[in-house]
């Protein structure tokens, strides 16, 4: 694993956008896997920036989100559909048959699940996966216990992913118990993988990843298997580290 520190997040974010221009740039038809959540929205904001200075076009480019909440349609603020459309694909020449997020809607959820790993299959897989971790060593939704052979599926959210998420809700009540997940089989087969982490409070969860043992009750530990993987970490994050 590589790791770079960058003194906040605001320099982790312009670091990382650079990489993932630099991947579009050089793949004909790049696949790009991408998160939600806090951590990577200063990543789009620079991917926008980029594409308003004419620095890079998404025509070419095909996405596939890592999860969506089970239950909420795509129209509504919480759901990641909207998350993406806010924070990147509105601004940007992404062709809309090239974006690719679970559908948690489906009448049939484990279908649904099967139908989306074919397609990022069918796509030829990811050539740059972008993650967040979660405190708990979550990585998509991939919840403590979650098999490292697991492929996209349905996930029990825990309790306190709910809670940490329950800041873009009304209510911790109105936060879905349940989402659509890439599995940590579907993660861990792109080509590389860019996990950016920011903040104090992700320090633990840091330090776990990098010098803990690799087992399912930490599910960000299988990174350390993986042959490339980048690590972006501002300072904050890194503190435990030396
Ligand atoms: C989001 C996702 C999650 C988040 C993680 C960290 O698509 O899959 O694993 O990356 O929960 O979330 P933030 O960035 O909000 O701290």
């Amino acid at each position: 694993m590589k790791i770079i520190q960058t003194e906040n997040y605001q320099l982790m974010s312009k670091l990382a956008s650079q990489h993932v221009i630099n991947t579009i740039k050089q793949i004909n038809k790049p696949v790009i896997g991408l998160a939600t959540g806090s951590t990577p929205e200063g990543l789009y904001q620079h991917l926008i920036k980029a594409y308003h200075n004419h620095e890079i076009s998404f025509a070419n480019v095909s996405t596939f989100n890592l999860d969506e909440y089970v239950g909420l349609h795509k129209e509504n603020t919480n759901s990641y559909h909207y998350y993406m459309q806010k924070f990147l694909f509105n601004h940007v020449d992404i062709p809309s048959k090239n974006i690719h997020l679970p559908n948690g809607m489906a009448n049939d959820l484990n279908n649904e699940c099967t139908s989306y790993e074919n397609q990022i299959q069918q796509a030829g897989g990811i050539h740059i996966q972008i993650l967040g971790i979660g405190r708990n060593g979550h990585i998509g939704f991939n919840e403590p216990g979650t098999s490292f052979e697991s492929q996209t599926h349905v996930i029990d959210l825990d309790e306190s992913t709910r809670k940490a998420n329950a800041r873009f809700f009304d209510s911790f009540d109105n936060v879905p118990k349940q989402a659509i997940t890439m599995g940590i089989k579907s993660i861990m087969r792109s080509t590389e993988i860019l996990l950016l982490v920011s903040g104090s409070e992700k320090a633990d969860a840091l330090e776990k990843l990098l010098n803990g043992e690799v087992n399912e009750d930490f599910p960000a530990s299988i990174l350390q298997t993986h042959q490339n993987v980048k690590i972006i970490a501002d300072k904050a994050a890194l503190r435990n580290i030396s």
